[in-house]
């Protein structure tokens, strides 16, 4: 299969002029890659929606880095400001596709636009969606199959990027997170009330919660198909 180009609209992430691109180190120079905790459901910034962002400066910059270097540490394929405790519309995804095609981007104060919801029930292995904010438990849940995501690239400039499948459930899944909404609210019964429990067990569901990529031994045995 001839690879295809990304969409023109999605800007190729970088992970920041602080990273040592071949990932080694020589002379003085050091590894600088900043993983920031992420928030565990029940974590106020989860359920609360994202604010605006007014400001495109230096600031914005740095959040989006260590976005990109938590998302992919972790590692998952989708990452929004919330859940490394930053209340701001934004959000960041990475993913190759079925078709071996690196899908990238970044979105500033995004609007997403679905098709409708799927009626049937949830594929127990195809729509099985996880969140790096409930780490480790997965469940099904049906999506649109279809999503036009607008909003603005960090350099200010509009995007509009229609997406399908997988992608189409990033963008929900990292959409929702800026409304304070997170898959687990959307289960149906009774896989809402198991999720509920295995929380509970957890320890979450309450404020004060987190987990570091690199640190914490979460995601590790996993696909990284986690938001
Ligand atoms: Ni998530």
């Amino acid at each position: 299969v001839a690879p295809k180009k990304p969409p023109q609209s999605a800007p190729p992430l970088s992970s920041g002029p602080r990273r040592n691109k071949a990932g080694t180190l020589s002379g003085n120079e050091a590894l600088f890659v900043t993983v920031r905790p992420i928030r565990i459901i029940g974590d106020p910034v989860l359920h609360t929606p994202a604010q605006p962002v007014t400001r495109f400066d230096d600031e914005l910059q740095e959040l989006l880095y260590d976005m990109v270097d938590t998302m992919r540490a972790a590692p998952g394929v989708g990452l929004a400001a919330p859940q490394i405790g930053v209340s701001q519309q934004v959000f960041v995804w990475e993913w190759t596709d079925d078709e071996g095609i690196l899908q990238q981007g970044a979105v500033i104060n995004p609007t997403l636009d679905t098709g409708p919801r799927s009626t049937s029930s949830a594929d127990p292995e195809a729509d099985l969606e996880g969140c790096l904010s409930i780490p480790d438990l997965r469940f099904p849940l049906a999506r649109a199959n279809r999503a036009v995501l607008t909003g603005t690239t960090p350099q200010q400039t509009p995007l509009q990027i229609t997406a399908e499948g997988w992608l189409a459930r990033i963008f929900q899944h990292e959409f929702d997170h800026l409304q304070g909404t997170l898959y687990a609210d959307r289960l149906p019964w009774p896989d809402k009330r198991r999720a509920r429990r295995e929380i509970r067990a957890n320890g979450w569901g309450q404020p004060g919660h987190s987990w570091t990529p690199g640190v914490d031994e979460y995601e590790l045995a996993e696909e990284p198909e986690e938001t």
